[in-house]
């Protein structure tokens, strides 16, 4: 889909409908296909809708002998007969076209796994063409304008998989794979939601997009294989201890040291994320020590506990330990 097409759509779109997590605001060929399709079939309903209710006013109130042709033979075949027929003939082929068109997988795309977890998203990149794999959570970061292939499953119960700005859903069953591809047109930063009820915090499950342009992306990636840095300050490394000391490794990987649970986000880079909490909050110290500290309340019935019990000054330390490890 062409940049102008892409600029007309947004002119169409009201103002209040554009933003970050928005169907209306498309950022993508596929989006744009879907905006069509939803602005075709509303106006069309919409149009039809007032034609129906037009007529029926008129045949409750319009004197007898002037709506006498409304029971007429010709006004049933053409408007009750003919009339349905051609408008659904023309929107259901209108329609497999845009479901044929959208979500094709295209040769070369960039290969991203996702796990719907309650409640958040684990994001792989596999091993590719000898980059490393390697996970993180939360964010989807893709290169702009290259073609992405989204292979998505679940951990837990289903959930749905939704970035308003760039395509269509796809549910994330236990035990099933689905995919989804799509390509970013523009450089941006979007919001993915999760799209099925799935608990407690499913209002709460929500992820970045970050759309780069090819070098940023290749930058990032390759800043992601790598293992976690090591702490360069007595702060950092007090922290680290913390982390050590408190079990944190047995729910979270940070490559490069003994920490190896597999079942919360890999927090190997978790300060170079944007939000966190499945984007909940702005990543800095003071939201990073919040949430150690208040995770239940914050987000009650996720699987990690509140460590309510270390002190303002571990906390910190903590906190500014995860935020070092860009
Ligand atoms: Cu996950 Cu709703």
């Amino acid at each position: 889909m062409t940049t102008r097409a892409a600029a007309f759509a947004c002119a169409l779109s009201l103002a209040g409908c554009s933003g970050v997590q928005s169907a209306l605001d498309p950022a993508g060929g596929d989006a744009l296909r879907i905006y069509w399709l939803t602005l075709i079939m509303t106006l069309g309903g919409t149009l039809i809708f007032l034609l129906v209710t037009g007529v029926l006013l008129y045949a409750i109130f319009a004197p007898p002998e002037r709506r006498a042709w409304l029971g007429g033979r010709r006004t049933i075949v053409v408007g009750g007969l003919a009339f349905p027929i051609v408008v659904l003939s023309g929107l259901l082929p209108y329609g497999l076209i845009v479901m044929r068109d959208t979500d094709v997988p295209m040769p070369g795309a960039l290969q991203v796994e996702v796990i719907g977890e309650q409640y958040w998203w684990r994001v792989k990149y596999p091993e590719e063409g000898g980059k490393s794999e390697f996970s993180t959570a939360n964010e989807l970061i893709v290169p702009v304008g290259s073609p992405v292939t989204v292979t998505v499953t679940s951990a837990d119960v289903i959930h749905s998989f939704w970035i308003p700005n760039l395509g269509g859903k796809i549910d994330m069953i236990p035990g099933r794979i689905n995919r989804l591809s799509f390509t970013a047109e523009r450089p941006g930063i979007y919001r993915g939601v999760c799209a099925e009820f799935c608990g407690d915090q499913h209002a709460r499950m929500a992820f970045d997009v970050v759309a780069l342009e090819r070098t940023a992306f290749e930058a990032w990636r390759a800043a992601q294989e790598k293992p976690a840095r090591e702490p360069d300050l007595p702060f950092l490394s007090r922290g680290r201890a913390l982390f050590r000391a408190a079990g944190c490794g047995s729910c979270h990987v940070v490559r490069g040291t003994e920490a190896d649970g597999a079942f919360g986000p890999d927090l190997t880079h978790v300060g170079s994320r944007r939000t966190i909490g499945a984007g909940q909050f702005p990543n800095n110290i003071g939201t990073l020590a919040g949430w150690i500290a208040n995770t239940q309340h914050i987000k009650p019935g996720v699987r990690m506990p509140s460590y309510g019990s270390f002190t303002g000054e571990e906390l910190r330390s903590l906190a500014a330990y995860l935020e070092s490890l860009k």
